[in-house]
């Protein structure tokens, strides 16, 4: 197991533009290797490559037991509007109410370059979605309709 050290906050990894994979090497396989250890390691349910320093457009994710990775992916079709509170490795002790698209279709290809056609919603979608944006510098603060401390959170809490 090899983890890979995961950026934060005003790391400029997080804001670049990710390329396009072309090259299927074995550093690639590494590579997508380390990332699901980190990401389970850190016990979240998806992280992109920048989130590890590469700025390469490859993501992996949970979906429920299962770890799933997609190369070069693109989202094809969304629907719908949903608003949930989300949170990310790279900006640890913040949630934010994010709206997103409550369905979406994404396209990509696996680590052997076969075609994946992946079809999600609600919390699925919402991970591709927020996994997409790390791969365009994005992250979900911008897009947050309100952002919160997990000390404004338990401060709530405790007002309840
Ligand atoms: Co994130």
């Amino acid at each position: 197991m090899a983890l890979r050290i995961i950026r934060k906050e005003r790391d400029p990894a997080l804001r670049k533009r990710a390329v396009e994979v072309n090259n299927f090497s074995p550093r690639l396989l590494q590579l997508l290797d380390d990332m699901v250890d980190t990401m389970l390691q850190a016990d979240g349910v998806g992280l992109a490559a920048p989130q590890v320093g590469i700025s390469k457009r490859i993501i992996v994710y949970r979906d429920g037991d299962v770890v799933r990775e997609i190369i070069n992916p693109v989202i094809i079709k969304k629907q719908g509007e949903a608003v949930e509170v989300e949170g990310c490795l790279s900006l640890p002790g913040v949630l934010g109410e994010v709206p997103r698209c409550e369905y979406v279709e994404v396209k990509g290809v696996d680590r052997r370059q076969e075609p994946l056609y992946i079809k999600a919603e609600d919390m699925l979608a919402r991970i591709l979605q927020h996994e997409l944006d790390h791969l365009d510098g994005v992250l979900f603060t911008e897009k947050a309709i309100k952002v919160f401390s997990y000390q404004e959170i338990e401060k709530l809490g405790e007002e309840c």
